[in-house]
């Protein structure tokens, strides 16, 4: 398979289409991007790298980084992390805060803010400096130190933080947060501020599509049966209220960002990783889905 010559086509189609959408402004730092960037990068699972567009240019992960914490967590608490969070998709946006009364203060999925608010408290537990832990673990993932905290877009989101703040004491009052809310709001907020580029995204998910052991890191990341469980929770809950859409749209386990970025798996083949600001009313980046919706088809296969 041409893989470099097949996301060009995927690039060239998508370009001339030229679908658009709009970046997100509740983050204020994050509407001052450019947003005709765009790019993708594919890795295949002997390290080979294809890119086109912007595919080296660094943008803020948002909530890819969940992903990341997650399988941190996953590692240390194994399966006793699931009395604190479900694995069924929401059906609501990701910051939505009225499923979280009516199920007790155990949210639907580490994916929605909720759930990953939980996932970065059990982190600040178990981790000494959890986000430098986080930064150097997503290094370890791409092979290389290219992690970088944009320090502005993590005030920007700490100084409109009411709805993340609110979910966190709802959780706090459901005895299910253990630390203090501002030192996991701070950490939270820094994942999330990460910067980093399609191709070093893309190579930071390639274990999850090599049964847990990352060809960059050297190393088992997750075992194979929590790699598995990772992927079934993006498949299923990876893109909030339009998981079920991106499923049969593109049938691929992925996790989406209001930066604009993807990441998604092909279990066994390739990792890839998308980016482009705008998004649609979900908070996904309408190119970003289009392109990988586009990539399945020309394949002609997914997980399905
Ligand atoms: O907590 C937030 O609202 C943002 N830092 C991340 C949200 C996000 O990326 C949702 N994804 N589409």
């Amino acid at each position: 398979m041409d893989y470099q010559k097949l996301i060009e086509e995927v690039y060239d189609e998508i370009q001339k289409e030229n679908p658009r959408g709009k970046v997100a402004t509740y983050i204020p730092e994050l509407a001052n991007v450019d947003p005709d960037q765009f790019g993708i990068a594919l890795v295949d699972l002997k390290g080979n790298v294809f890119g086109v567009g912007d595919y080296q240019t660094a943008f803020s992960i948002q909530s890819v980084s969940k992903v990341h914490t997650l399988a941190m967590v996953f590692h240390v608490f194994k399966s006793k992390l699931w009395s604190r969070v479900n694995v069924e998709p929401s059906g609501n946006p990701f910051n939505s805060i009225a499923q979280l009364e009516f199920e007790k203060g155990i949210p639907r999925n580490p994916f929605i803010n909720a759930g990953a608010l939980v996932i970065t408290d059990a982190l600040y537990s178990k981790f000494e400096r959890p986000t430098d832990q986080i930064s150097d673990f997503i290094n370890e993932l791409s092979g290389r130190s290219c992690v970088r905290i944009n320090q502005e877009v993590k005030e920007s989101e700490k100084n409109h933080a009411e709805r993340n703040t609110a979910l966190a004491y709802f959780l706090k009052a459901h005895k299910n947060f253990d630390n203090k809310v501002e030192d996991v709001l701070d950490v939270y907020f820094a994942q999330c501020a990460i910067e980093m580029s399609c191709e070093d995204l893309a190579k930071s998910f390639s274990f999850l599509a090599n049964d847990g052991y990352s060809i960059f890191a050297k190393r088992e990341i997750v075992s194979e049966s929590h790699a598995r469980r990772i992927n079934a929770l993006m498949l299923t809950c990876g893109f909030y209220d339009e998981s079920g859409e991106f499923a049969f749209r593109v049938g691929l386990p992925g996790k989406s960002g209001v930066g604009g970025g993807i990441a998604a798996v092909m279990p066994h083949k390739f990792s890839v990783a998308v980016w482009c600001p705008e998004l649609n009313d979900k908070g996904n980046s309408v190119k970003s889905i289009k392109a990988l919706e586009l990539l399945t088809d020309k394949l002609k296969f997914s997980l399905f």
